[in-house]
């Protein structure tokens, strides 16, 4: 039988380490969430961040803007936010609906507030090898889930499938770096990737982060390979009482009694994620508390 990775269980341990934390500081750290429009994803991932905030007692404050708002008012939210020194964490939530804008707002966050760890200056820190800078939440958030279950990444096969902005591309860089639990050989797939099962197929550690259901089958694992699951998509589902469920990018069933070990959808690396946005806004929090 393989090890069940659970994500939810980790996040709530965590969650009490940093409410304890969290109680002995001087001030509350402060996270401020930008949300333009209503993507009914991001809806539900931005009440999961406001939940966990409260439980470890940062306080979050979200600011929802209009679909129609402009490049400009969404900048200069954002430079309002960077300017007030009651704000130690800034997040804009993505996708935003105009997407062409995405990455340049990504960078108007000043780096010690991007607790997304997306501005081209964390980003760049990562690559340098810096390991105090802030690093994107999901990947920090799959080290951490391994880690704690004694699964060391040094000197195995990572193949992440997925070179996307928020996780492929930034675990992948993280997972190669010479920190600790890290030191993999990485490679890093896409939809581009010639005979990506065949590559998946030597992975030690196998991370599927496609927006695609179920789309690691068997024939992809190797036995015994550790897996990760990123994705998270509704599918339509007549057997459950609203008609959907949640599902990710490997076919659990079909993959469970090949590997190791594995994530579930739901309750894997999503809430990890939530975690470490709230351990990230706290390292921005005593940063800021430093230099004041
Ligand atoms: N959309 C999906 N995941 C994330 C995330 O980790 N951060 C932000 N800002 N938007 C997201």
């Amino acid at each position: 039988m393989p090890l069940v990775l659970d994500g939810k269980k980790l996040a709530l341990e965590l969650a009490e380490e940093l409410k304890v934390k969290v109680f002995g500081l001087f001030q509350r750290p402060k996270l401020a969430i930008v949300m333009v429009g209503d993507n009914a994803a991001s809806e539900l991932y931005v009440r999961n961040k406001l939940v966990y905030a409260e439980r470890v007692g940062i306080s979050a404050e979200l600011i929802r803007l209009d679909k129609s708002a402009s490049q400009h008012k969404i900048f200069g939210t954002v430079a309002e936010l960077n300017e007030n020194d009651s704000v130690h964490g800034i997040i804009v939530q993505a996708p935003l609906p105009d997407r062409s804008c995405q990455e340049r707002i990504f960078d108007t966050i000043l780096a010690e507030k991007d607790v997304d760890g997306f501005s081209a200056t964390n980003i760049g820190r990562l690559c340098n090898g810096q390991r105090d800078c802030l690093i994107a939440c999901t990947p920090l958030g799959i080290l951490t889930l391994l880690a704690k279950n004694n699964i060391n990444l040094a000197g195995r096969h990572v193949v992440i499938i997925g070179r996307g902005r928020i996780v492929g591309r930034p675990l992948s860089i993280l997972l190669s770096q010479k920190f600790e639990n890290c030191n993999a050989t990485v490679t890093l797939c896409h939809s581009e990737s010639r005979n990506l099962a065949e590559i998946a197929r030597t992975a030690d550690v196998l991370i599927a982060a496609t927006g695609q259901p179920k789309f690691v089958t068997k024939d992809m694992v190797k036995e015994g390979a550790v897996l990760v699951d990123v994705g998270i998509s509704s599918v339509r589902d007549d057997t459950c009482p609203s008609g959907s469920r949640l599902c990710g990018d490997i076919d659990f069933d079909d993959v469970y009694h090949i590997c190791s070990a594995i994530t579930p959808v739901p309750g894997g690396v999503g809430p990890m994620t939530v975690a470490m946005l709230m351990r990230n806004t706290l390292q921005a929090y005593e940063k800021f508390a430093l230099r004041t």
